[in-house]
């Protein structure tokens, strides 16, 4: 049985159903990693979980440190991660409440620390990432969204912008010309800094609003709220059953 970590967005602070035995803040080579790991169980699964903008929530986008963050997974024992995000919907099927598990990624974020293979001196490497998410994991979650009868987009381009100002009508036409169906703040570096790590990650995004320009007037923070809440209930259910099914 595979050690998960969660790493938990907006909207996804803790996870009720996890008995938490222990937390451990790891102190990294990179600096420190938005919050303890909470390492707890769920029947037999040892479960790692990581709040990504810190608990309470005060680390913007563009400040979390992607890497410390990854490291202190790896250290906590994690042997793959799912990763939990609030995305807007850009394309029809993405409508707000919605969980989708993306297949791509475009990046349009900048300046974040992205790589630990970048490090003075240390040979180059490239890592292949030309299928960013790791498959076996995003079938596992569609496959637990099935049998829960949830209503999931099992497909997508993520697209990360910088935040953390939501993005522009045209901004987002731009991204949507690119290919993009989701927008969200924080699914690069981290899924990279994974891979780099050689451990299998995936998204599970949460729409909490149509992205800028997708309707008429703006994106209120109250509809954010009420939209997050409705997925997120949603997320708990399809990670506690796909927890309960990792039996590999
Ligand atoms: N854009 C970027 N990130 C987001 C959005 C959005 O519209 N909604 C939630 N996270």
């Amino acid at each position: 049985m595979k050690t998960t970590a969660i790493i938990g967005g907006s909207g996804l602070t803790q996870i009720e159903s996890i008995n938490v035995i222990d937390e451990q803040l790891y102190i990294t080579p990179y600096g420190d990693p938005s919050a303890a790991c909470i390492i707890g169980e769920l029947g037999e699964q040892k479960i790692i979980f990581l709040a990504r903008h810190g608990n309470p929530h005060t680390v913007a986008p563009h400040k979390i440190n992607y890497r410390a963050n990854i490291w202190a997974l790896k250290e906590a024992g994690a042997e793959q991660i799912i990763a939990v995000t609030a995305v807007g919907g850009i394309t029809p099927e993405m409508s707000p409440a919605r969980i989708a598990i993306p297949a791509q990624i475009i990046d349009y974020s900048y300046g974040r620390e992205h790589s630990f293979l970048a490090e003075d001196n240390n040979p180059v490497q490239h890592i292949d990432f030309s299928y960013p998410y790791n498959e076996s994991l995003r079938e596992q979650l569609i496959a637990s969204a099935k049998t829960l009868k949830l209503d999931i987009q099992p497909r997508g381009v993520y697209g990360c912008t910088q935040g953390p100002r939501l993005e522009t009508a045209a901004e987002i036409s731009r991204m949507e010309h690119d290919g993009c169906d989701l927008v969200g703040m924080t699914g690069m570096p981290e899924a990279a800094l994974a891979r780099e790590l050689e451990i299998p990650y995936a998204n599970c995004s949460v729409i909490a609003n149509w992205a800028a320009g997708k309707i008429t007037g703006e994106i209120t923070l109250s509809e954010i709220i009420k939209n997050l809440e409705q997925g997120m209930a949603d997320t708990e259910q399809l990670l506690r059953h796909f927890l309960l099914s990792n039996t590999q």
